[in-house]
């Protein structure tokens, strides 16, 4: 809609906000069961190297672009290059990326949304069997739970910026951190919690290798959102007073620290609860570590502290991994609906209903990959590996266009933008980070070594 462009009431809201997009599935379940299973502290120390020293700058440099350009973000690279057609590919690349990973992340979010309701009504023996998972992404009532988290994220989105995201985060952010710590705390003060702990803190320097090395970085890179478009569109909603490196580094520690404070939750849970657990069957995947494997470990809760107690345990669980998924679900959908609304002068309303309607195609295409259709569950088959349509989004997405999208934001605001009018962006509302050594490391590293690192990953994946 032509007018004045949507804002952020305050520097918190956009902090919470940006935040409440960072902190998703990986950063609960993913990053700890990881960083035991990979070096445990090693990993750690590695991973906070990546997030500041690769990530954040790059956040900045979304950040900043999509401030400077007051657009979404296919707006945004024609805006600063005369409508180069070659960098409209960019931009079309940052607004289909963060569709289609809206895509699987719906149909995530709708499986935990079923698994709370599950949780709540007390079935933890139904969710602890070997069949259930399976069963349930393959039964139809995932549909109905679809309905509810499509509604969800319609009320979110339709009040606008600073009336629907950030009035979210504002509420959702706080409530998630609480029961984080609430959790933590039952944890730690269980029987053997202490075994968890050093499984997942203490340092084992021998298990970094390359591949783990790649995929911490993946997994910093993913966890901080970017190269999904978000961060542009989030930075085009703030003002020339609000300061970009601050609030960046900001989302970068919230993300971060939810990830370590995770750790403390998942792994003692794990041998607190059954003490028997043999690490060696932790799946690093979230989604097996979620659907199949906790809910053994809740049911376990249930010598201990009864029935209803390890209901109320799963039930604030699963609460908090829909809360860090809605809110990440949220911002990432909003990139389209912005490129709609900016380029085609949509109504808010006009492009959630047309984007939500192709949304609904997708995710369902997705959700019926897993057997149902056999069609939908071999889709592609090279070399003999078939993949699900599901699979297939997550990793022509996930694995492969992310780092390339951080590429060529950091091509782009260095060479194509140009460095000064980068650096110039970034001090806007930032008095003290002019002349920092910052400013400089961020001046050097990503015109250089960033985006090559980042070309190295996407080749890798490639
Ligand atoms: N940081 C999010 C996570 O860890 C990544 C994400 C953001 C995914 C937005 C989807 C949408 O899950």
């Amino acid at each position: 809609m032509s007018g004045t462009r949507e804002q952020f009431g305050s520097r918190l809201g956009f902090i919470l906000a940006a935040a409440g997009s960072a902190v998703g599935i990986g950063n609960l379940v993913g990053f700890p069961v990881g960083a035991a299973k990979n070096g445990g502290g090693a990993f750690l120390l590695m991973y906070a190297i990546f997030v500041f020293a690769i990530c954040l700058p790059v956040m900045m440099a979304e950040m900043s672009v999509g401030r400077h350009a007051k657009k979404d973000p296919l707006g945004a690279y024609s805006a600063l290059t005369d409508n180069s057609p070659k960098w409209k590919i960019a931009g079309w690349l940052s607004i289909i990326t963060p569709f289609m990973i809206a895509v699987f992340y719906l149909v995530i979010t709708v499986w935990i949304f079923g698994y709370l309701y599950y949780a709540v009504s007390g079935d933890l023996a139904m969710l602890a069997e070997p069949e259930t998972f399976g069963n349930f992404i393959n039964s139809p009532v995932i549909f109905a739970y679809m309905a509810a988290v499509l509604a969800i994220m319609y009320l979110i989105l339709q009040g606008g910026v600073k009336e629907g995201i950030e009035k979210a985060a504002k509420l959702l952010m706080p409530a998630l951190f609480v029961m984080l710590v609430l959790l933590v705390i039952f944890v730690l003060t269980r029987d053997n919690a202490m075994a968890g702990v050093s499984f997942y803190l203490v340092p084992d320097f021998s298990k970094i290798n390359a591949s783990v090395i790649n995929g911490a970085l993946s997994q910093a890179f993913f966890s901080l959102s970017l190269g999904m478009g978000i961060m542009i569109t989030y930075g085009s909603y703030i003002d020339n007073q609000s300061d970009i490196p601050n609030s960046a580094k900001l989302v970068a520690l919230t993300d971060t620290a939810v990830a370590f404070t995770a750790g403390l939750m998942i792994l003692p849970a794990i041998f607190s609860f059954n003490p028997d657990t043999n690490p060696a069957e932790l799946s690093e995947s979230s989604i097996g570590m979620i659907f199949s494997f906790l809910p053994k470990i809740f049911l376990a809760l249930q010598t201990s502290i009864g029935f209803v107690g390890a209901s109320v345990v799963a039930s604030i669980f699963f609460l908090l991994v829909f809360f860090a998924a809605i809110t990440s679900l949220v911002s990432i959908f909003e990139v389209p609906v912005a490129a709609l609304m900016d380029e085609k002068d949509y109504s808010r309303r006009k492009s959630l209903v047309v984007l939500g309607v192709l949304l609904i195609v997708f995710a369902a295409l997705c959700a019926l990959s897993f057997g149902f259709v056999p069609f939908l569950t071999e889709f592609t088959n090279y070399a003999d590996a078939p993949k699900s349509f599901f699979d297939l989004v997550y990793d022509v997405f996930y694995d492969t266009i992310l780092p390339l999208n951080g590429l060529l934001i950091c091509i782009f605001v260095m060479y194509r933008w140009k460095r000064h009018n980068f650096n110039q962006a970034l001090q806007v509302g930032a008095p003290s980070y002019k002349g920092s050594w910052v400013e400089r490391y961020v001046d050097i590293s990503v015109g250089t070594f960033i985006p090559l690192i980042l070309a190295v990953i996407f080749i890798n994946t490639v």
